[in-house]
């Protein structure tokens, strides 16, 4: 297992099909992940600068993301919006703009950081692999990643998503398949174990 100061798997890079504002959280922090035409991969808080609808019930329309509510957009990279429906000849005032957060997409996974200190710490340089299905876990990422550590799991480089107060989600990058089916058991039983070791206490 890698530790990863501040910056954190929120997605993988399958999750985001053309148009699609897949929803997470890190942190406590909700957020709208989702891929421009061009390729480039946005994090966002979850939240529209108009009203405060989630963005993740939008759409991605080209280099954009159209909020659901009032159809207002925003321009990948930026957050910045660029057209209010109802005014099409105006041009937006530049203080309106989406909440984002730093982004790399590597080995698969996209990775991001909410702390507010956005130069500290790195993302892992992860060798390639099959990116594994994100197993949510009811339990603080503290507790999953001390587990995952006693486990001696092999196969696989897994990370913690810590989602927010006592739920994580558990990623990882699979040495190939054969690994991935086996590691597909493996964590699920550590996941009820912990579970159910939480529900005794
Ligand atoms: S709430 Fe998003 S455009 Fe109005």
């Amino acid at each position: 297992m890698i530790a990863s100061i501040g910056w954190h798997p929120v997605a993988a890079s399958s999750d985001l099909p053309t148009g699609h504002v897949y929803q997470t959280q890190l942190e406590g922090q909700a957020l709208a992940v989702w891929r421009s035409a061009e390729g480039e991969v946005n994090v966002w808080e979850d939240r529209c600068p108009h009203r405060g609808v989630r963005f993740s019930i939008g759409v991605a329309v080209g280099n954009e993301l159209q909020c659901q509510y009032h159809a207002w957009r925003f321009a990948s990279g930026s957050g910045a919006c660029t057209h209010i429906p109802a005014h099409p000849t105006q041009k937006p005032a530049a203080v309106i703009r989406a909440t984002i957060f730093p982004v790399i997409e590597r080995g698969g996974l996209v990775w991001t950081r909410v702390a507010e200190d956005h130069s500290e710490g790195t993302v892992p340089l992860v060798r390639d692999g099959v990116v594994m299905r994100a197993l949510p876990v009811n339990r603080p990422a503290a507790t999953v990643e001390a587990a995952l550590l006693a486990a001696e799991l092999t196969g696989a480089t897994f990370f913690v998503q810590p989602l927010a107060e006592g739920q994580s989600v558990i990623r990882g990058i699979a040495r190939d398949e054969a690994s991935l089916r086996t590691l597909d058991s493996a964590l699920e039983r550590l996941r009820r174990q912990l579970e159910a070791d939480h529900a005794v206490i």
